[in-house]
């Protein structure tokens, strides 16, 4: 595979479904991983096998659904959620098993009350228990954003020669800067012995808003795979949103990398879990919210209508977006009224324009939005109007 070539893991039905209010059932989940298959991701992370006996079904039915992208099942560094998870994925053509533990100190001593040695030998442990299972094993270090890099090293070490496939680290807290996390990578990729054999993956999450920044600053450093969800869902502020990944990646050439999405998709897809996970999208979500390629200011508007790219750095039809949008408000100028007016079927003069511009601003300072149907009223109402 070539050095720009850019894996996405997608974990919207895993860490992106864990969250409360975000719950799908087997149905919803499959239904998602189908078009997850079709939007092109690389892996699916479709559950974590042992937390329930609904998410044990729903891994082991996509599993036995999904053909040509890997299916990977989440567990801890114990033997009984490698048991379990290897059991869910037996149909899979592809099965990978994530299994991973703490890192961090904070995590050693508060939650694993453990110490750093006996960390290692766990989590080394944990990989070999996966591999008599499958080849494909994935360990993830948990906080890896706040563990130390030297004792982090030493960890990726032990578990590349425990046969572990794929390096996770995540930003578990969302708590690096985008420099902090890419350096980290780059003295992972230059520090690990054996790390040539091992695939650097980033997981990051958005608490302070930086989780795209970070991922994108993971593969600029050796990273080669992304891990993120759908509108960005997930724990707290949420994951890394793939929409956004994937269009930087496409938009932004000198990077030099590329995925295997399929962008046209991307609305649809944000739509689709929007849709099933009962959560909406916030209308200015970069790449698939309401108002993304949405123009509503006088001077933007006379900028896009004389040409597009003027403010938009993205054809929305790239996206799956059918065309930017006019919206017409108090701020909007004349240009946008007379666009909309014609999109409605009336070709207005200079004079006829100025008038009902006014009987616009008037209805507009009133109004949020004037939309269609009052325009539609404003243009009869005058009488003005000369049919396209
Ligand atoms: O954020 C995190 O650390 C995780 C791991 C379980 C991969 O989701
Ligand atoms: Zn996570």
């Amino acid at each position: 595979m070539s050095d720009k070539r850019i894996y996405i893991f997608d974990t919207t039905l895993r860490d992106g479904e864990q969250v409360p209010g975000c719950k799908l059932n087997t149905r919803q989940k499959v239904e998602i991983a189908r078009e997850l298959e079709r939007l092109g991701v690389d892996v699916i992370e479709a559950g974590f096998p042992i937390s329930s006996p609904g998410d044990f079904e729903s891994v082991e039915v996509i599993a036995k659904m999904v053909k040509d992208v890997t299916v990977c099942g989440l567990t801890r560094s114990v033997q009984k959620d490698i048991d379990v998870a290897a059991d869910a994925l037996r149909y899979a053509k592809r099965p990978r098993i994530h299994t991973g533990i703490g890192t961090s100190d904070s995590h050693i001593k508060y939650k694993f009350r453990s110490n750093r040695e006996e960390i290692i030998e766990r989590a080394v442990a944990a990989v070999k228990y996966a591999k008599r299972y499958v080849e494909d094993v994935e360990f993830y270090a948990e906080d890896a954003g706040r563990t130390d890099n030297e004792y982090l090293a030493r960890v990726m070490e032990a578990v590349i020669k425990a046969g572990a496939t794929v390096l996770n680290i995540p930003d578990t807290t969302g708590y690096c800067l985008p420099d902090e996390y890419g350096r980290k990578i780059k003295y992972l990729k230059e520090n690990v012995k054996g790390i040539e054999k091992a695939i650097l993956s980033t997981h990051c999450h958005n608490d302070l808003g930086l989780a795209t920044a970070n991922s994108i600053a993971g593969v600029q450093n050796g990273a080669r795979q992304i891990e993120c969800t759908i509108n960005g869902v997930g724990e707290r502020a949420g994951n890394t949103s793939l929409e956004e990944v994937v269009m930087i990646m496409r938009q932004q050439a000198t990077l030099n990398f590329e995925t295997n999405i399929n962008t046209k998709m991307l609305k649809y897809m944000s739509e689709l879990v929007s849709d099933k996970m009962g959560v909406p999208v916030q209308p200015n979500k970069a790449i698939v919210g309401a108002n993304a390629f949405a123009h509503s200011s006088g001077i933007h508007q006379d900028g896009v209508i004389k040409k597009r790219e003027t403010y938009e750095i993205i054809n929305p039809l790239d996206v799956g977006v059918d065309q930017s949008a006019i919206v017409l408000t108090a701020r909007s100028g004349r240009a946008a009224l007379a666009y909309r007016a014609k999109e409605v079927g009336y070709n207005l003069t200079k004079d006829q324009l100025d008038l009902i511009y006014i009987d616009f601003l008037k209805l507009a300072d009133k109004k949020k939005e004037v939309d269609e149907v009052d325009l539609q009223v404003l243009l009869s109402n005058r009488l003005v109007a000369v049919r396209a």
